[in-house]
């Protein structure tokens, strides 16, 4: 009976285990395959509006504009200032407690926002 009870215990450890095991699974592939969310990246972005701008273009010169930047690069760069693969004081902190899933809409929200080109106006 105590034999019975502690394999049965053993049994609920190991599929609890098991069951964590496959929802932590599809959690990071519906992070990845669910199409991110541009209008709910606008709502999440107001944290990166103080620097980037609410509109993706930002407020001082040594801050880099991210309106109309593609998607892959702008989700490339948040994973890796969020794995530390790219340093930055600021950013490492910024999305190190933010979720995969928010900073795949905030990449789709800043990547949607349309831009102009006009080489004729370069500055001078
Ligand atoms: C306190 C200011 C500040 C805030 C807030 C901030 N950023 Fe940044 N961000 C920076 C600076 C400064 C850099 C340049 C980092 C470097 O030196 O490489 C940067 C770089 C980036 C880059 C890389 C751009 C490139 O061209 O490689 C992305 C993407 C980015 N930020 C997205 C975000 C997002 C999304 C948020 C909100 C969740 C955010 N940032 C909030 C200051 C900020």
């Amino acid at each position: 009976m105590r034999t019975h009870l502690a394999l049965t215990a053993v049994g609920l450890a190991a599929f609890g285990l098991a069951t964590i095991g496959v929802f932590t699974a599809f959690a990071a592939a519906s992070a990845n395959t669910v199409k991110p969310d541009a209008a709910a990246g606008k709502t999440e972005s107001v944290q990166c509006a103080l620097c980037h701008g609410s509109d993706g273009m930002s407020v001082a010169t040594n801050i880099p504009n991210l309106a109309g930047q593609n998607y892959e690069y702008l989700i490339q760069q948040l994973i890796a200032f969020k794995e530390g693969t790219r340093r930055s004081g600021v950013m490492n902190e910024m999305v190190r407690p933010m979720p995969l899933a928010v900073l795949r809409n905030v990449a789709a929200y800043f990547s949607t926002i349309r831009i102009a080109v006009n080489t004729d106006k370069a500055k001078k």
